[in-house]
């Protein structure tokens, strides 16, 4: 890896199944281009340890696996795109996750005169995805996600716990809706030559190596 990251914009997209490692990476990338990671699972979880209108709304939906609604989604994505830390690039997570959050991202790229740089796509086969989630554990506080056995946050020492949807009633529909809903989404960028497609098996560090080559531009788009 080198050193120092590139001048100028960087705009990443991270596309993956619940569990293919997207927060694992983000925060890689995060640290390295000094950009900031954009999870719309985490703002959703965070209007909902927050107690807000959004978050009430939205805690039945994420605990069944669902999907909160396209409009919703949209618009969050729209205010936070518009944010001035964002000027120097963005890593996006978790979004979109159906075809009209793809076509409203791409009008908003346009809007803000940017584009994506890679598209870079996580692949790890259905029974690792699930016993991955069965085991994971998260810190409260930031939402880092750690593998099962680990006592505390390092950043913050604070004990993990497990998400409310890995818990198994909500794992299995989180899958079949990520099939159904969002595999097409995929076929979007592979339009646009965009998408890197990374084998998610392997060490942490391993995958690392290859998403920084990918978002290096390292990688051949296929
Ligand atoms: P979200 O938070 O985005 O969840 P997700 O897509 O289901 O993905 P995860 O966060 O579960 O997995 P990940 O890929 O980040 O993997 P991680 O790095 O943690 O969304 C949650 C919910 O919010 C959705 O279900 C939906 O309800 C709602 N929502 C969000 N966005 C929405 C949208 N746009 N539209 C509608 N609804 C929306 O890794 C997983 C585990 O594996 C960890 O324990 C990790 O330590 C471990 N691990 C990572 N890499 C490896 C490796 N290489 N080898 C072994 N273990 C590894
Ligand atoms: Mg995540």
């Amino acid at each position: 890896m080198a050193a120092q990251p590139p001048e100028g914009l960087v705009n990443l997209l991270l596309y993956g199944a619940p569990g293919s490692g997207k927060g694992t990476q983000a925060n890689v990338l995060r640290a390295y281009f000094r950009i900031p990671h954009i999870a719309t699972g985490d703002m959703l979880r965070a209007e909902i340890a927050a107690g807000t209108e959004l978050g009430l709304q939205a805690q039945p939906i994420l605990a069944a696996g669902k999907y909160v609604s396209d409009e919703i989604m949209i618009g969050m994505i729209r205010n936070r795109l518009r944010q001035p830390d964002c000027d120097p690039g963005f890593i996006i997570d978790g979004f979109p996750r159906t075809v009209p959050q793809a076509a409203a991202l791409d009008d908003l790229m346009r809007e803000l005169g940017r584009a994506f740089d890679r598209v870079i796509y996580l692949k790890v086969p259905v029974e690792e995805l699930l016993q991955r989630l069965s085991g994971r554990l998260v810190c409260p506080r930031c939402q880092r996600t750690y593998p099962p056995g680990t006592a505390a946050c390092a950043i913050h020492g604070t004990p993990l716990v497990q998400r409310e949807d890995d818990k198994p009633e909500a794992v299995r529909p989180r899958i079949e809706i990520y099939l159904e809903k969002t595999v097409p989404v995929l076929d979007h960028y592979r339009g646009e030559g965009l998408v890197s497609e990374i084998d998610g098996r392997g060490t942490i560090e391993e995958i690392s190596r290859q998403v920084l080559a990918a978002a290096n531009g390292k990688v051949k788009a296929q």
